[in-house]
């Protein structure tokens, strides 16, 4: 094995850490509810924080003008597009970037549409912005789902100011293609509508997948405004540092009225770690995708033998994977039976909107033999709770 390739860390070094994942549940539990991975450490990123610890480099985070040229430099490699860095801030988070554009944006009660079942912080914060969430559930195609662009339009015609747009898509792992983000950009222009494009998971888009920046469609800048971060893709979600991303000035202004206070949320080390990852990370970051690929095949390989009843299409992107347990008949919240009978921690299905009942996501960036032991301690609930 190279030195300081991707890696998945064993069991008993996880124990070890001191992340929420590993302290949410009591010992006996395996958790697989947050989107975390098991995951050693790019050395880039590893070399850049130690450098900075040993300098004692842990005061109030900068914001960094080598921040938004790195992460524009990744975007150009990685997707085709290089937004200019001028119009990149620091955020402290992808979420609270969110809150903090709605809160300045829409007016009270103001709707923003979101494609359910989809990430749960979404409904908090949104509220937490003093607006109201407007649902336009995901379409049911085949086994997976896709975009239902009528339901948004129908959304934004009843009056919705906003679309807070998953791209890619969590839990599902959609990704989002040219013609949708283009009809997307239209809808916007007709409806005078902000959009939010999410794109935290862009750097986990896997084989046979394109990631799309929203922004580098031209007819999308002057109503949109993207979230981008290092944080998913090198598993620093601790480390405080996101950035948001303007390409034109109606845009800019937007995201110059936002609060100076909003930046000191963010971490220095973050901000030292997301430019190293952006920079210097790319490597590993193409070996960690071979790595999440080889598990998306193999969780379809173990529920194949051990739960066939469980739905699963795997995800284009994200570690993620969106599991249809309705055919087990385990009730509306089968993450509870999991938890309880079998000993695994896996996200409830109801917290990602309505749809979700009797659904359940797992996050499989682990070992294959823990996702294995994922599945078999699945499979032990199920025979405990027949
Ligand atoms: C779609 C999506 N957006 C935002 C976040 C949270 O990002 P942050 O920690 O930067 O707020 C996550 C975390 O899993 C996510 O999946």
């Amino acid at each position: 094995m190279t030195p300081g390739a991707a890696r998945w860390v064993t069991l008993d070094e996880l124990r070890a850490r001191r992340s929420f994942k590993w302290h949410a549940q009591p010992p006996d539990v395996l958790p697989a509810f947050i989107a975390e991975m098991d995951v050693t450490l790019a050395p880039a990123v590893a070399r850049s924080l130690v450098e900075a610890v040993e300098r004692g480099d842990t005061g109030y985070a900068f914001p960094d003008p080598e921040l938004g040229t790195a992460a524009s430099g990744f975007q150009g490699e990685r997707f085709g597009w290089n937004p200019d860095p001028s119009g990149i801030s620091l955020i402290p988070d992808v979420m609270s970037g969110i809150g903090a554009v709605l809160r300045r944006a829409l007016p009270e009660g103001g709707g923003v549409v979101v494609n359910t079942p989809v990430y749960p912080p979404f409904f908090d914060h949104i509220a937490a912005a003093g607006c109201r969430v407007v649902e336009a559930p995901l379409a049911r195609d085949g086994s997976g789902y896709a975009l239902d662009l009528d339901a948004v339009e129908a959304a934004l015609r009843g009056g919705a100011r906003a679309y807070l747009l998953c791209n890619p898509h969590n839990p599902t792992g959609l990704v989002h293609s040219a013609a949708e983000l283009r009809r997307v950009a239209g809808l916007a222009e007709r409806h005078g509508a902000l959009v939010l494009s999410d794109e935290i998971h862009a750097p986990l888009t896997l084989a046979g997948a394109r990631h799309l920046p929203y922004l580098s469609l031209p007819e999308a800048r002057g109503r949109g405004i993207s979230l981008i971060s290092a944080t998913k893709g090198w598993n620093l979600p601790g480390l405080k540092c996101a950035q948001l991303v303007t390409a034109s000035e109606p845009m800019r202004a937007l995201a110059a009225s936002l609060s100076p206070e909003l930046r000191f949320g963010a971490s220095n080390l973050g901000v030292i770690a997301s430019i190293a990852a952006y920079r210097e990370g790319g490597a590993w970051l193409d070996e960690l995708l071979v790595l999440i690929d080889r598990n998306r095949r193999l969780l379809g390989d173990l529920l194949a033998e051990r739960l066939p009843e469980i739905g699963y299409t795997p995800p284009r992107a994200t570690y993620l994977a969106w599991l249809d347990c309705s055919a087990l008949r385990l009730g509306d919240d089968p993450a509870r039976v999991f938890l309880e009978r079998g000993r695994v921690a896996l996200r409830s299905g109801p917290d990602f909107g309505r749809s979700g009942a009797g659904w359940v996501r797992a996050t499989m960036a682990t070992a294959p033999e823990t996702l294995r032991e994922i599945v078999e301690r699945m499979r032990r609930a199920v025979d405990a709770a027949r």
